[in-house]
């Protein structure tokens, strides 16, 4: 009947399952990709908005986690694993009960949004909020899968970066080919892998005839990668990508570098003026991390790195909802008034 079927049905013949692979799914993928009205002029550029959010647990992790539970069920395991700064928790506790798995989760504590712990618990995981950061929390989740029957779904996981590989699909099957400039938010460098690999295979005897350049951005206070070498106490406001360590660190600086591309940084108050404005001018509500990758496209346009007319996509990779903080800080309290029309019209200033 035409319904999107999640990204294992949808693009099965590039995935690695079979006809034995039970398919775990919530319907994820097949995002929005959203004309940037206000960012387009305000760069010169095309630029598009790939609003990740609208997946089922409202970020991108739904599109690996598809094939990193159907693949653990197939092999026959009963629990699943994962270190997160929020939303991989999320994505497998969810997935999880799909499969009627048990989920464990190790979280670094007090430093994940409550929206996405709100999601882990209400789906019943097994939550362990560890005194320490996320590479940390990684750190025992890979020991613990490796002594213990429980298998690992971090995105160190191959079947996560197949399955997050889709949404590069996707914006081909969309544009009619590859962008020009893809800018993503960097954390533990497993999306910006699985999208060199999407835009990599899509390119490799169509339907795309090229690749893009791939940008990514971490906070400056959490830029391993810019910094070339691990930070040790990694510090942002947006906790999605404070990692230090991260794993997939080879991989995005092969992406970087085989795509023409780079990898840079943006501060704090960068990221939440990119998230005020998509918020504000494009009406799409990003979690903080989310908006690194806008804050990075207009700090490169700004200083001159970006030339017009370019085709440019943005991943905005989770939802606002899952950390509202941000939103209700700073703006102006509601008014109270009564059940009055004409009071009400005078404090919106209609009358
Ligand atoms: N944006 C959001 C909203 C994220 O949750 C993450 C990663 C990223 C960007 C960065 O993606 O790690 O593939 O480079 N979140 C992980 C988690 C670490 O545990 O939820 P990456």
């Amino acid at each position: 009947n035409g319904q999107w079927r999640g990204v294992i049905e949808e693009y099965r013949d590039r995935l690695p399952v079979t006809g034995r692979t039970p398919v775990v799914t919530l319907g994820e993928g097949g995002t929005p990709l959203v004309a940037a009205e206000t960012l387009s002029e305000r760069t010169g550029c095309e630029v598009y908005l790939k609003v990740e959010g609208a997946n089922p647990t409202g970020s991108f992790k739904d599109r690996g986690m598809t094939m990193a539970i159907s693949h653990a069920k197939e092999a026959g395991a009963q629990a699943v694993i994962c270190a997160s700064t929020g939303n991989t928790s999320a994505s497998a506790a969810a997935y999880a009960v799909r499969a009627g798995m048990v989920c464990a989760v190790l979280v670094p504590q007090g430093k994940i949004a409550l929206g996405k712990m709100g999601q882990a618990l209400v789906h019943g995981s097994r939550i362990l909020q560890v005194d320490g950061n996320f590479d940390d929390c990684l750190t025992l989740a890979r020991g613990l899968s490796e002594k213990y029957p429980v298998a690992l779904v971090n995105s160190v996981n191959p079947a996560r970066i197949e399955g997050q590989k889709t949404a590069a699909f996707e914006v081909v099957d969309r544009l009619g080919d590859a962008p020009d400039i893809h800018v993503l938010p960097v954390g533990n460098a497993g999306n910006i892998t699985a999208y060199w690999k999407g835009y990599g295979e899509y390119a490799a005897g169509g339907p795309a005839t090229r690749t893009p350049r791939m940008w990514g951005f971490q906070a400056s206070g959490a830029a391993p990668i810019v910094r070339g070498e691990p930070v040790k106490d990694p510090t942002t406001i947006a906790t999605a990508i404070r990692i230090g360590n991260p794993a997939s660190w080879t991989q995005a600086e092969a992406a970087r570098d085989a795509s023409d591309g780079f990898i840079d940084e943006v501060t704090d108050r960068q990221i939440l003026s990119a998230y005020r404005l998509l918020a504000s001018r494009e009406g799409v509500f990003v979690e903080p991390a989310s908006a690194a990758s806008v804050a990075g496209l207009l700090k490169t346009a700004e200083a001159g790195g970006l030339d017009r007319g370019q085709r440019v996509v943005c991943t905005v990779t989770g939802n606002g909802l899952k950390d509202p903080d941000w939103a209700v800080a700073g703006a102006p309290r509601p008014i109270v008034v009564p059940v009055d029309a004409d009071a009400a019209a005078e404090r919106l200033g209609l009358a």
